[in-house]
């Protein structure tokens, strides 16, 4: 049988514990999973996407048939380059589902043998975002259990603020 390749596409400025819970998800159920950074994004990214893809493939390397790349342009595009036959998603709350599912339905009008799949993280990670996580961290707050150990000390130098004593 043809092997089920799917792509899991987004910002990851930075890596949190809840994309890591979602990769982790998808990659026990599809064959292959390709974690890709969109490369022209219109957001200030404070990670460069050289810095990104470290931190991914630095967290990632316990899953032999997930790996990291970058891509530009469409992601209709890149997923047939790639024979993807999903994109894979995270859904965390209502909040989410609306932007989600226009991204879906565009992506299958622009290509509708491509399936969009959502999958919901831990409910741990279901207020944890990339956002917020910055935001923490520019404030000199606790990240334990919201970003990998990495992640942690690469925010905190960026930023260049501590933990505050006692968190
Ligand atoms: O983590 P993000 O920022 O929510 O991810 C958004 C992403 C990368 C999935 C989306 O912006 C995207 O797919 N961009 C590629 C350009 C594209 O194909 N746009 C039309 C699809 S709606």
């Amino acid at each position: 049988m043809k092997p089920v390749i799917a792509i899991y596409p987004g910002s990851f400025d930075p890596l949190t514990n809840g994309h890591l819970d979602l990769i982790q998800r998808g990659a026990k159920i599809f064959d292959e999973l390709v974690v890709a950074i969109l490369r022209n994004s219109d957001k200030v990214p404070l990670f460069t996407v050289d810095e990104r893809l470290e931190m991914l493939r630095e967290n990632c390397s316990q899953w032999s048939n997930v790996r990291v790349e970058s891509f530009s342009g469409l992601l209709v595009d890149y997923a047939h380059e790639r024979n993807a036959q999903a994109v894979l998603r995270g859904i965390r709350a209502v909040s989410d589902y609306e932007y989600e599912l226009q991204m879906a339905w565009m992506n299958r009008k622009l290509d509708s043998g491509l399936e969009t799949v959502f999958m919901m993280p831990a409910g741990a990670y279901s207020y944890l975002s990339s956002r917020l996580a910055r935001e923490i961290a520019s404030l000199g707050g606790p990240l334990t259990g919201l970003v990998p150990p990495s992640v942690e000390v690469r925010l905190r130098e960026r930023l260049g603020v501590k933990a505050t004593a006692g968190k």
